[in-house]
């Protein structure tokens, strides 16, 4: 076995480390101090193919794996965001995929910074259980045709800690590190197709579409390295997605959308997300065919009969009656007339952390009942007086100061901005 300390001086002088080197680093009981040290290395010198194949495949296998496909004896798809605001997609795709017959299980995680996480918009329904058995969570799969569960404690631990060490040392933003990270849970969890939203925008940790390039094939090829079909969808986060930010305001939108009602935004990436998962699950449909099925869920209704099955399945109350009201509502103003010309993502992603959706650290409690409606989205028109969006809130104070954060968030000028389409590119279709 070389040294540690030989391991990381060899990457920080831009050298290469083999598949047994990685596996000492990941897989051995190495010290915090060299892990972050290491990864300060990775962060400047970056990995090769080789050596990020190599980082994923240790990380898969410092945990337990699920082998879904054996389970099912057909093949099961998943869908994964990069992290982004208002983006409640998953809670509408799982439904829209299941009533299309075809099973759907996710392990999901929380929000942390500005971006919300699909286990806090569920725990937002009364009873909702997040915390299934692996056992619970393949019958679940198998029985009811979804599951949405938190990651078990031993799915890729070393994920757990190497992120936990990326988060307090400034080097999260590395394409390989985010591509192993996003990859192992993936591959660990069983999924045989895995439709990745890739979000780009100031909302998102990729700030342009050329980056988000770079991750999404280096993240194709880790699947297909590991024998799993990928498609990247690049997708603006330069505005929220949809109108609500904040977590049982956004399960009413993902309920809405699945009724027909949702934003337009919104809709199409959910049909789109749904054809690609259709298009690689066993049903043997193209893209088109897929695209009809899951609009024809939507309108039939099997779509929203998927969710009620699966919010109790979890013992969740799907009723609209029983998700959280914050107590205080403000309306926010236009102060001329115009269209919208930007609602950047951010400002209102931080708006809903400062009202409680979200957390500033990762032990923060989350108020699930409050958050931001979006009424007016980039491209609208706009009067003077007219109402731009509507904060929720525990109290008044609160309201007040996120009601100024969103006002100064929105951009009105003279004429309609072009439009940019929900879907930037697909990758790996
Ligand atoms: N999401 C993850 O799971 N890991 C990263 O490194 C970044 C986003």
């Amino acid at each position: 076995m070389t040294p540690i300390p030989e391991l990381i001086a060899r990457k920080r002088d831009g050298g290469d480390l083999s598949a047994e080197e990685i596996d000492e680093l990941i897989l051995a009981d190495v010290p915090d101090y060299q892990l972050a040290a290491f990864l300060m290395a990775v962060y400047f010198r970056g990995l090769s193919t080789r050596e990020t194949f190599a980082l994923t495949d240790a990380m898969v296998r410092s945990g337990e794996t699920i082998d879904l496909h054996a389970a099912l004896g057909r093949r099961v798809v998943d869908k994964h965001s990069t992290g982004g605001v208002g983006d409640k997609a998953t809670l509408a795709v799982g439904p829209v995929v299941a009533a299309c017959g075809v099973p759907f299980g996710k392990m999901s995680g929380r929000g942390l910074g500005h971006t919300g996480g699909t286990l806090d918009k569920l725990e937002s329904i009364p009873g909702f259980r997040v915390e299934l058995t692996t056992d619970e969570f393949v019958s679940q799969v198998r029985d009811i045709g979804i599951a949405v569960v938190g990651q078990t404690a031993n799915l890729v631990p070393a994920d757990k800690r190497l992120y936990g060490l990326r988060d307090v040392t400034a080097t999260v933003d590395n394409v390989s590190l985010i591509a192993a990270s996003i990859m192992s849970k993936k591959i660990a969890s069983g999924a045989d197709a895995i439709v990745l939203d890739v979000k780009v925008g100031d909302g998102a940790f990729m700030k342009s579409v050329a980056d988000a390039e770079v991750l999404s094939e280096a993240m194709i090829s880790l699947g297909r390295h590991a024998g799993r079909d990928v498609v990247c969808e690049l997708t603006d986060m330069d505005q929220p997605l949809g109108r609500a930010v904040g977590n049982a305001l956004e399960v009413r939108e993902a309920v809405a959308t699945l009724k027909g009602e949702g934003p337009d935004d919104l809709e199409a990436l959910v049909v789109e997300s749904c054809a690609h998962l259709l298009e690689l699950s066993d049903l043997g449909v193209d893209l088109e065919e897929g695209r009809r099925r899951a609009r024809a869920a939507i309108a039939d209704g099997s779509a929203v009969e998927a969710y009620e099955r699966w919010i109790h399945a979890q013992g969740g109350d799907p009723a609209d009656g029983a998700l959280p009201r914050a107590p205080f509502i403000r309306e926010v103003f236009a102060g001329r007339d115009g269209f919208v010309h930007a609602l950047p993502a951010l400002p209102i992603g931080l708006a809903a952390v400062h009202l409680g959706a979200g957390r500033r650290t990762k032990d923060d409690p989350v108020d699930h009942a409050v958050g931001i409606v979006c009424r007016k989205k980039r491209g609208d028109a706009v009067e003077e007086g007219e109402v731009l969006a509507e904060i929720h809130a525990r109290d008044e104070a609160s309201a007040v100061e996120a009601a100024t954060a969103v006002h100064d968030a929105y951009e009105l000028g003279d004429d309609a901005p072009r439009a940019v389409p929900i879907v930037l590119e697909t990758i790996g279709a």
